[in-house]
């Protein structure tokens, strides 16, 4: 079975860059239309053109009012919403014991509240399309933890524990909730990342290599498709044996 999603809507947010960018690209290139959501216009625009049938939304997807606007002007342009990838997700690396409650709670809010607006906001449309798929990038840091790592490991445990919710809640309208977890991924995000410490996980992967962006797009992929119509409430580990 091929994957053709020609007449589906997804909506994907943190889409102008990194992991979110190749999501956004797979689905296009599988004939989905594509809503690309983030911050930045200009790498927006880049990402939409290349796909062709694709809108972008500036939205900071902390802002209800703005994630409102951002499902809405998706539910406008394309008559629904059949695909939502909660991507967006931010770092504020400290040690607990120095880490500013600004630090937390700015995590908190884009990887794990903003996913929960994002869901409920979008539960009208996605509750009456009739291939629903809910699918939140979490982490394999929210399965094992992560030294410096504490608001970002516990915004991706709650985002898995979410998903896990979710998939019972709508398991009636037959929409599949499931999360990918990525291991170390080559993107801006863990290029911030010391090269001592990089070369050190690289060391502690199994395949002896970081994942490259459309390798998490190929998961993603499979789940928002026909082929993972059976699937839900599952976490899927994309990271070369680290979380094994
Ligand atoms: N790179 C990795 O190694 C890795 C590993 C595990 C999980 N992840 C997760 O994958 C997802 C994508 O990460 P990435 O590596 O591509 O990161 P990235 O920094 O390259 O891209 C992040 C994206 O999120 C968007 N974004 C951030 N804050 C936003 C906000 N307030 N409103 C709207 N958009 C916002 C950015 O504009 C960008 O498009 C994140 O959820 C991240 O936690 C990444």
């Amino acid at each position: 079975m091929v994957i053709d999603l020609t007449g589906r809507t997804a909506l994907v947010t943190g889409a102008s860059r990194g992991i979110g960018r190749e999501i956004a690209l797979a689905l296009g290139a599988a004939g989905a239309n594509v809503a690309c959501v983030a911050t930045n216009e200009t790498l927006l625009g880049e990402v939409v053109a290349k796909i062709g049938k694709a809108i972008a939304i500036k939205c900071d997807v902390s802002k209800p009012p703005e994630v409102e606007a951002a499902v809405q002007k998706t539910v406008q342009t394309y008559g629904g919403l059949d695909i939502l990838v909660n991507n967006a997700g931010v770092t504020r690396d400290n040690l607990l014991i120095r880490m500013k409650e600004e630090e937390w709670d700015t995590v908190l809010t884009v990887n794990l509240k903003a996913a929960f607006l994002f869901m409920k906001i979008a539960s009208r449309p996605l509750l009456k399309s009739k291939c629903g798929r809910i699918i939140n990038i979490a982490s394999v840091a929210g399965i094992m933890g992560n030294l410096g790592q504490a608001n970002y490991s516990a915004s991706k445990g709650g985002l898995i524990a979410m998903t896990k919710s979710a998939a019972r809640e709508y398991a009636s309208r037959a929409i599949c909730v499931n999360a990918v977890a990525p291991g170390f991924i080559r993107t801006d995000m863990s290029a911030k990342v010391d090269p001592a410490v990089v070369e050190q996980a690289v060391a502690a992967i199994p395949f002896k290599r970081m994942g490259e962006p459309a390798e998490i797009a190929r998961a993603v992929l499979f789940l928002a498709s026909d082929l993972a119509s059976y699937v839900t409430g599952q976490v899927i580990v994309v990271d070369g044996g680290m979380a094994m």
